[in-house]
């Protein structure tokens, strides 16, 4: 269920600003004048076919890449190289091959590594490890070896590592492509948690509609330029934007399209209970008798 962010974040900066912003490499203008305003404590996802520019957005809001032209504003301070190492300290930025995300040669060690680069005392490190590892399920699996674990558990464990360093912004690219529908199930459920609970600024780059869905807001990137921004629930019933991102169009919606052939029409949505809810409705006002002449 989307969530709204804070009464008080209204009168906040917002988390992150991008005022005209150009990327350009040799000849190709990946980025095209892009603007955008996330305010604290929004979930926004972020979709758009391969090559359209999602991955460099984020590696831009994390100082990794350096705009061309335009301004880069965190939480109401300009993304500058002098205040790079801050700026990464407050933005988690996780991405689809948790292999590569790995430093330690244990879960343990991987949270501790991020913390002990925070100067924190070892009793601080050592609370924050318990604390994250309970969140994510880890507890069992401190002092196992990256290579031991399971997919799902090492992208459990990245974020782990990446949360308990208490980022305000959290960006994951494609960080759950890698996974089966169990476990990407489970890491959506704890983004969910964290989002209500730490009033967490997710970013989630994806093309899972069910990720796609869950956030407050839907950014939709075409060839370097914002090609929709709105409701995930408005955006992803449009046809032309799911064809244009190489989206696969929602179950449900294809539910509401083959009801409605067949003489059934409840509109259309992305929200499995308000179709639920509406068919159950018409069966309850329907006899039997009505329903099998409508079809
Ligand atoms: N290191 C690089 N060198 C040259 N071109 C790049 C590099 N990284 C990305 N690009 C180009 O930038 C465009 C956008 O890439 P990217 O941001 O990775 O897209 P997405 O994440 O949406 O797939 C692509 O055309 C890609 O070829
Ligand atoms: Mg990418």
């Amino acid at each position: 269920m989307p969530l709204m962010y804070n009464q008080d974040d209204k009168h906040k900066p917002p988390a992150i600003q991008l005022n005209n912003i150009r990327f350009q490499r040799g000849s190709h203008t990946v980025l095209k004048q892009l603007s955008i305003s996330i305010p604290a404590g929004q979930w926004v996802a972020i979709a758009g076919c391969n090559g359209s520019g999602k991955s460099t957005l984020a590696r831009l809001i994390n100082g990794l890449l350096q705009a061309s032209s335009g301004k880069i504003i965190i939480h109401g301070q300009p993304l500058q190289q002098e205040h790079i190492y801050d700026v990464r300290s407050q933005i988690g930025y996780i991405f689809a091959s948790p292999d590569d995300q790995f430093i330690g040669l244990t879960v343990r060690d991987d949270i501790a590594f991020g913390l002990e680069n925070l100067c924190l005392p070892r009793e601080q490190i050592e609370q924050r490890i318990q604390t994250y590892a309970k969140l994510l399920h880890l507890t069992e699996l401190l002092d196992r070896h990256p290579a031991t674990l399971s997919g799902g558990q090492k992208q459990r464990a990245a974020l782990a590592a990446v949360l308990a360093m208490q980022p305000s912004v959290l960006i994951l690219d494609e960080a759950t492509s890698m996974l089966d529908s169990h476990f990407r199930d489970q890491l959506l459920q704890c983004l969910q948690a964290l989002h209500v609970e730490q009033q967490l600024t997710l970013i989630t780059i994806s093309h899972d509609i069910k990720e796609l869905s869950a956030a407050d807001r839907l950014i939709m990137l075409h060839d370097g330029v914002i090609l929709a921004d709105g409701k995930p629930e408005d955006l992803l019933i449009q046809q032309q934007l799911l064809k244009a991102c190489r989206l696969e169009a929602p179950y449900v919606l294809e539910l509401c399209k083959e009801l409605r052939l067949q003489g059934i029409d409840i509109g259309e949505s992305i929200n499995e209970q308000e179709v639920l809810n509406k068919l159950w409705a018409l069966l309850s006002s329907r006899s039997p008798i009505a329903i099998k002449s409508a079809r």
